[in-house]
C-alpha cells in the first residue's frame, strides 16, 4: 500500500522531478565534469540525501551542503531531492533506496544504505571503544562525505580530509557557505594514483603514531591495482589498533563473468554515461 501511494505521488510529482534531474544533468556534464569537480562523489552523496529526506538517516550536514554544491544546489536540491523525500514521508514508503539500514538480503539497491551503515557501526565502535580508541579520522577520497561533521560528541578528532584539488575546494566552499563549522578538518589535496598521500598527509599535520581511523569508501574501484596495494602498504604502517574500512567491487562483476554478465554490462554503460 505505501509503494502504491507513493508511486501515485511520484507521478503527481514527475514534472518537478524530471526537471530536478534535468537540471541536475546539465550541471554534471557542463560545470560539475568541466571544472573536474567528481561526478561520482555525487552518488553516495545522493544516497546519504536520499535516506535524510526520507527520515531514516538524520545527515543535516549533507543536506546544508548540499544547497552550495555545483549539482545539488539551489533549485536541484528543492525540485528534486525535497519532493522526492516528501513522496517517501507522505507515503509511509521506504522500500530499498530510502530505508536506513535497509532490508536484507543486500541488493544493488540497499548498496548505499548498506555500507553506509557498516562504516557508520565500524567508525563508532573504533572512535568510542573503551581500549585504544582512534583519535584520528582520515577520509580517502573524501568526495562530500559527512562524517567528519557527525563524530561522538564528547572528545576532540583530529580530521583529514583527502581528495583532489577541484573536489575539495567546491567542497570547502559548500562547507563555509553552510555555516557548517570545520576547523577541525584539514583538508589535503593529492592525487592516489600520481603521489604518495601519505607524504601530503604528514605535511599537512597527520601523526603517524596515533591510533587511526582510515576511511576508504567508494574509492577503490576508480584506481589502478598498484594505488590500492601502495595505500594499503602505508596504512599497515599505523600504529596496532588503527583500522582501515574499505569496500570493492567483485572482480566477477567488474569483468561480467557468470551470472553477473547482465549486471556489469549496465553498470559499464552507467560509469561511461
Ligand atoms: C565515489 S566518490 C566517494 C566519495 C566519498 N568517499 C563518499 O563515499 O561519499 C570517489 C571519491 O574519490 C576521489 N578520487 C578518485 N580518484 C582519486 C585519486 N586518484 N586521487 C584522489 N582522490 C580520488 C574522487 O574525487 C571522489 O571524491
Amino acid at each position: 500500500m505505501h509503494a502504491l501511494i507513493f508511486g501515485l505521488l511520484v507521478v503527481l510529482a514527475l514534472p518537478l522531478l524530471i526537471c530536478g534531474l534535468v537540471i541536475y544533468t546539465w550541471r554534471v556534464r557542463r560545470i560539475v565534469i568541466p571544472q573536474n569537480i567528481s561526478g561520482t562523489a555525487h552518488e553516495p552523496f545522493g544516497g546519504r540525501l536520499a535516506m535524510h529526506v526520507a527520515g531514516t538517516y538524520k545527515d543535516e550536514v549533507a543536506y546544508k551542503i548540499a544547497q552550495h554544491t555545483p549539482g545539488y544546489g539551489g533549485i536541484v536540491r528543492f525540485l528534486f531531492w525535497d519532493t522526492l523525500g516528501f513522496c517517501a514521508k507522505l507515503s509511509g514508503f521506504k522500500g530499498s533506496f530510502f530505508a536506513y539500514p535497509g532490508p536484507r538480503p543486500s541488493t544493488l539497491m540497499t548498496m548505499m544504505s548498506h555500507r553506509a551503515y557498516f562504516f557508520n557501526q565500524s567508525i563508532q565502535d573504533v572512535l568510542t571503544r573503551e581500549d585504544n580508541p582512534a583519535t584520528q579520522l582520515v577520509v580517502l577520497g573524501a568526495g562530500f562525505d559527512t562524517r567528519c561533521y557527525n563524530l561522538p560528541e564528547g572528545k576532540d578528532f583530529k580530521c583529514f580530509e583527502v581528495d583532489m584539488s577541484p573536489t575539495l575546494k567546491a567542497k570547502k566552499r559548500a562547507l563555509q557557505l553552510a555555516e557548517v563549522p570545520h576547523n577541525h578538518v584539514t583538508f589535503v589535496e593529492t592525487d592516489f594514483n600520481q603521489e604518495t598521500w601519505m607524504e601530503s598527509l604528514l605535511n599537512s599535520g597527520f601523526n603517524p603514531n596515533l591510533t587511526t581511523y582510515v576511511l576508504w569508501e567508494g574509492v577503490t574501484m576508480y584506481l589502478v591495482e598498484e594505488a590500492v596495494r601502495d595505500t594499503l602498504n602505508l596504512i599497515a604502517s599505523l600504529p596496532v589498533g588503527s583500522v582501515v574500512g574499505a569496500d570493492f567491487f567483485s572482480q566477477d562483476l567488474i569483468q561480467g563473468n557468470p551470472p553477473l554478465g547482465k549486471i556489469s554490462k549496465s553498470m559499464h554503460t552507467g560509469m561511461k554515461y
